[in-house]
């Protein structure tokens, strides 16, 4: 039984009338670059995560280096964050020649660990970057109230976790800035790169939105240097059909995730670990084994996809040798990058298949 990591072909198949007629209005219109798609989805996605303001830009990616651009981190200053997540997270603090200092993650959730946040807090540290991977957040009232006490900002990376709760708040109201992905593949994806800002503070909301039109108010007046980050509405028209499914899909996910851990409980695979004051949307579904490599091989040859995020923790990436990390200085990092990975997990997945999938693991690990 062929099996992928996600299936974006059914998804479309299942909306493929009403995403049409949104893009043929569009497309009648010639409007493309901002416009009253955009407006609307910046509402809709504020609204959707309880935040008061959003500003759409060209990628999650994006709307992290603008976020960061907009407090003012600059050459020099650290921010703090997390190894185990996507190199994004880290190379947006780069590209302002300010230096991405990683803290170890918790072993349950694979989120950052608070508790370790503190000794890495210098005279330069600015900011705390949490990520909330695979779907669920980080532990949010811990690390603001280290940023508080320390005064420090909060940017929530989110690219992994639209509609996801913690302690009954949505993820990107729990910060001062968040960041969402609308790469095709993430819970919510539109047809090509996309993201969005969200904040409750009207002066950052300002600063971005003429941070990503070349930093101008008025056309060809421009009072900072800025950027060319903006969102086409083309992506907000097919976004904005299918955010009206998000919390349906992201459900479908959680039965899917559930049943799971139901097949596989009692076999030796961890499962993923859900605090009660979280729920969680599950972008990802992610196991751990100490048999990783050959699982991830068993199961690939049975024609069912399967990933690992990430095979290398960012402070052994290459491009960071320069920060001086060792092998073993992030130690839950890296045995969660040689023991985890990812099997599907996407709505339109049939009961039959996560059973296929739980049997194929079950099989190898007899
Ligand atoms: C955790 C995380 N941060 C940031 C990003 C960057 O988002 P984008 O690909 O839209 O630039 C991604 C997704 O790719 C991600 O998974």
């Amino acid at each position: 039984m062929k099996i992928p990591l996600l299936d974006l072909k059914t998804q479309y198949e299942s909306i493929k009338d009403e995403i049409e007629n949104v893009l043929k209005d569009v497309i009648k219109k010639q409007a493309f670059v901002l416009g009253n798609e955009v407006r609307s989805l910046e509402d809709e996605i504020a609204h959707f995560s309880q935040a008061r303001y959003g500003i759409g830009v060209a990628s999650g990616t994006d709307a992290l280096f603008l976020s960061l651009k907009a407090l003012g981190i600059e050459r020099g200053d650290e921010v703090i964050t997390t190894p185990f997540t996507f190199i994004a997270t880290a190379e947006v603090i780069s590209y302002l020649n300010a230096k991405p200092v990683f803290v170890d993650i918790d072993r349950k959730t694979y989120n950052i660990d608070p508790s370790l946040i503190e000794s890495k807090i210098t005279k330069r540290t600015k900011a705390i970057m949490p990520v909330h991977l695979y779907g669920q957040c980080a532990d949010m009232d811990a690390i603001s109230e280290i940023a508080k006490k320390n005064g420090l900002k909060v940017i929530e990376d989110c690219a992994q976790s639209i509609g996801a709760t913690y302690k009954g708040r949505k993820a990107g109201s729990l910060g001062d800035l968040a960041a969402f992905s609308f790469f095709p593949s993430k819970n919510l994806g539109g047809f090509g790169d996309g993201g969005m800002v969200v904040t409750n503070d009207k002066a950052l909301a300002e600063k971005i939105k003429v941070l990503r039109v070349h930093g101008s108010t008025k056309r060809y007046y421009h009072d900072v240097v800025g950027y060319n980050s903006r969102l086409d509405n083309l992506q907000a028209a097919v976004l904005r059909v299918k955010l009206k499914f998000l919390q349906g899909w992201i459900e479908k996910r959680q039965q899917n995730a559930a049943y799971y851990n139901e097949m596989l409980s009692g076999v030796s695979v961890i499962t993923p670990f859900v605090p009660e004051y979280n729920t969680h949307t599950y972008h990802q579904y992610v196991l751990a084994s100490e048999s990783r490599d050959d699982l991830l091989k068993y199961i690939n040859s049975k024609g069912i996809e399967s990933r690992v995020y990430y095979p290398i923790p960012l402070h052994l990436q290459k491009c960071y040798s320069d920060l001086g990390y060792r092998k073993g200085d992030l130690p839950i990092s890296e045995w969660a990058a040689a023991n985890t990975l990812a099997v599907p997990v996407y709505s339109e997945l049939k009961k039959m298949e996560v059973e296929a999938v739980a049997g194929c693991i079950k099989d190898f690990l007899k």
